[in-house]
Parts: C-alpha cells; structure tokens; sequence
C-alpha cells in the first residue's frame, strides 16, 4: 500500500516518526506531507531520513524553474496514493477538513484524495471538548473517516484531560483495519431500510415515529464505502441521501413493502433499520376529518409485516432486522430473531435520556442465530454502523463454513 501521512502543526509531531516506522514495518510505503506549523515543530529532514522520499512541504514551488507536473504535486500525491492518514490532526486541520478549506498542501490533496482516511487528533482538552472541534468531528466521521480518539492524560499545556494523541501503535492499528475494511462489500448489493413510516389519517395528519434515519443512513454510507452497491429505501427524514447510493424515498409501510420486494432481487444482504408503523388507517377519509365529536375513536389495522415476509422469502440473503425496545433488550432481540428468521437482530433501547432515535450516537445488542450476543458500546451512529458489517461479514463467513451456502 502507498500511503501519504500528513503531519500538522501540534507538540505531537515528533511522535509520527515512530508511526512512519511501523507503517514502513508493515510493508507500506510512505510518503510524508507537513503542515507548514508541523515544520516549527519537527525538520522534515527526520521524516525524509525515515522514508527516503522527499517530503512534501508547501504547495507552491519555490523553484522557478518547476515544471507543471510539480506545480500539480498535490493531484498526483492524491492518485498514487491508496490511503490518508493524519497524525497529529490539529483542531485547525479537522476544521479545514471539514469545511473544504484548502489553503495548504495537506489540505488541497485531501480535497482531491478519494480514498480512506484515517485521522488522529491531538490537542488540548478544551480544544478537544469545543463545540466548533466536535462538530468538525462529526461531519468527519459522517463523511466516513476513522477518527483515532486522542487518550485521556497529562497534556503538553499541564492540563489533565482528553487530548493526547493516540500511541503511534494504535493508530497504526486502525490504519491496517481501515485497509482490511475497505471493498470488503465490492460488487455486492445491499438494500437498506431507514427512517419512520407516516400512515395516514385523513389529507393532513399521519401516524409516525420519532425515528431520525441517523442510524440507516449511517448504515447506507458504510456500506457504499466498503463498496456495495447500495439501495437504500427511506421514509421522510430531514438527511441528504448519502453519496452513490440509490435511494428511493417512500412514506407508507405499504410503499415501503413494495419498494423493499421490487428491489429484493440483486441483494445478498438486508437491513432493515426502518421504524415502519405497525398500524395503519387501512380506509383513509378523502377530506379533513372535523372536529365535531368530542372524542375521536381510531380503529387501526395492522400494516405489512415486512421483516417477517422478507424472512420468508430472503432465500440465501443475509438479513438483518432492528428491534427498537424500551426494556427488555435481549429477551425482544432473540425473540424477533426467531419469530422473523432473521440471521441477526440489532436492539437498541429508544425513549428516554441516551435513547437511539434522533441521537447521533447509539450502543447496540447484536443477536446471533448461534445464540450470541455482541455488545457494541456506545459511538457514532457511522462507527456502529462499521461493527454491525464487520459482524455481518463474520457471520457470512462462519455460515459459509458450516452451510456451505
Ligand atoms: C507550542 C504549540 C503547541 C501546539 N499544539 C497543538 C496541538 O497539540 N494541537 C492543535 O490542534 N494545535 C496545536 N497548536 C496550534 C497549532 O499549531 C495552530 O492551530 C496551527 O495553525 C496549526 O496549523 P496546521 O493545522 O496547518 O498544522 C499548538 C501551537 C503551539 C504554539
């Protein structure tokens, strides 16, 4: 693998010359990029002596007599390139990032890079805690960058707090499984359910849920990353359908249904993260109901049981349902897993403080036909969505091996 390190501008600099050595250990090439504020802190000349390639330092030449083909350095560092990771990612670098600044080397060829990205930030704690910085942060990991969470300790500055870059070994750790993720779903389709379901009630009312889709399209955008053709079919929710995904927007469990079985085909895995209704006005009134009566009876009926039909009929398909629970986590995982003939069942716990509905972050309970329960602890709803396919990858594979299938 070719990989480009850029280096920014924090006390932490110099630890990125024993993560240049693992990665070189690793069989990796490398080819260093520093910040012109990295340069205050450690000379290139180190990380050129570990790597024996130049480094790259600004993105202008400073030699008249530079070609185009250096003029355009940055293009060509992004192309030859198969991965990007960041040690130490300053707040300045996340922002730029984030923002689509590019007013440095570092900063224009990861505008130009398409492959994966891999970011450590380091910096003190309340540059870590600031509202601007965790914002950055969460529209980087949207964007499906692995972000290596600083550790907690003593700081460069004296404060104690989280901020310190992560050991060079682990941010080496998260570039190998950053390379073993990715493509792991090439060529592969995977039809993806997300958001609530509106039922309804007369021309201008509906039955639906409080779920915000964070987690579906979390799903739909790990999926796409690791090089699925995606289908993801959602009800109405306030997020951009997530890049190079075919998304086709529904409101009614029934739309819902017929989209899911017209699209069923290509696909060899299903998740279901949708919060369809479960009930429905099966005869909606054609006018505004009016406020005559001083009490208003619904009689509802029950609306497609799509996960049990897909259970059904999935054939060898993978299929993954969602059980969102108020109590009872394990006990409505397994007990969905049965009753649907679903390979695996996510719970998550919705309602009340820390609930998964509208949260950017979630903590899961995966069930295994095995009898198995995975415990994923509390992330980014993009970084559960990783683990529940690293899960989903495994069980295919434990299933190949004892099925033959
Ligand atoms: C002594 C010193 C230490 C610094 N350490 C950090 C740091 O650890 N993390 C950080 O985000 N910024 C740190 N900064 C601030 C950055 O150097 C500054 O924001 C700079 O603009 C970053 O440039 P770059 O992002 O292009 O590398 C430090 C500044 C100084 C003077």
């Amino acid at each position: 693998m070719n990989i480009v390190l850029g280096v920014g501008g924090g006390i932490a600099a110099y630890k990125s010359a024993e993560l240049v050595r693992l990665l070189i250990e690793r069989g990796h090439g490398v080819q260093v990029v520093m910040t012109a504020g990295a340069q205050e802190f450690v000379r290139p000349l180190t990380f050129a002596a570990l790597t024996g390639r130049k480094v790259v330092t600004s993105l202008f030449s400073t030699n008249s007599e530079s070609t185009l083909s250096s003029a355009i350095e940055h293009i060509g560092v992004a192309q030859e390139n198969d991965l990007l990771v960041v040690s130490p990612a300053t707040a300045d670098l996340l922002a730029k990032f984030a923002n689509g600044l590019a007013d440095d080397f570092l900063t224009t060829m990861y505008l130009a890079f398409t492959g994966p990205v891999v970011l450590a930030p380091a910096m003190n704690s309340n540059m870590w805690l600031h509202a601007a910085t965790q914002s950055n942060l969460e529209t980087l990991r949207r964007r499906g960058h692995r972000i290596v969470d600083p550790e907690e300790g003593q700081l460069a500055c004296g404060m104690v707090g989280p901020g310190r870059l992560a050991a060079p070994e682990q941010i080496a750790m998260a570039v190998d499984a950053e390379i073993g993720r990715r493509r792991d779903l090439d060529g592969e389709t995977v039809l993806i359910t997300a958001g609530p379901t509106q039922e309804p009630l007369d021309p201008v009312r509906y039955i639906s849920n409080r779920s915000s889709g964070k987690m579906g399209y979390a799903l739909a955008e790990a999926a796409a990353a690791r090089g699925a053709k995606v289908v993801l079919i959602s009800g109405p929710v306030h997020l951009a359908p997530p890049r190079g995904c075919t998304f086709i927007a529904v409101h009614t469990a029934r739309e819902m249904r017929d989209r899911v079985f017209e699209n069923l085909q290509p696909a060899s895995v299903i998740v279901k993260a949708a919060a369809v209704a479960d009930f429905h006005l099966s005869k909606v009134p054609s006018q505004k109901m009016k406020k005559t009566a001083a009490r208003l009876s619904l009689e509802l009926d029950p609306t497609p049981d799509i996960l049990a039909e897909l259970g059904r009929k999935k054939g060898d398909r993978l299929l993954v349902g969602f059980a969102a629970e108020t109590e009872n986590l394990q006990q409505e995982t397994r007990r969905k897993l049965e009753a649907k003939n679903c390979d695996m069942v996510v719970g998550n716990l919705v309602g009340g403080e820390g609930g998964a509905f509208e949260s950017d972050q979630n903590e899961v309970l995966l069930a295994l036909r095995s009898g198995e329960f995975i415990a994923v602890p509390r992330a980014s709803k993009r970084e559960v969505a990783d683990r529940i396919f690293d899960e989903i990858l495994k069980l295919r594979l434990h299933i190949y091996a004892t099925n033959g299938r």
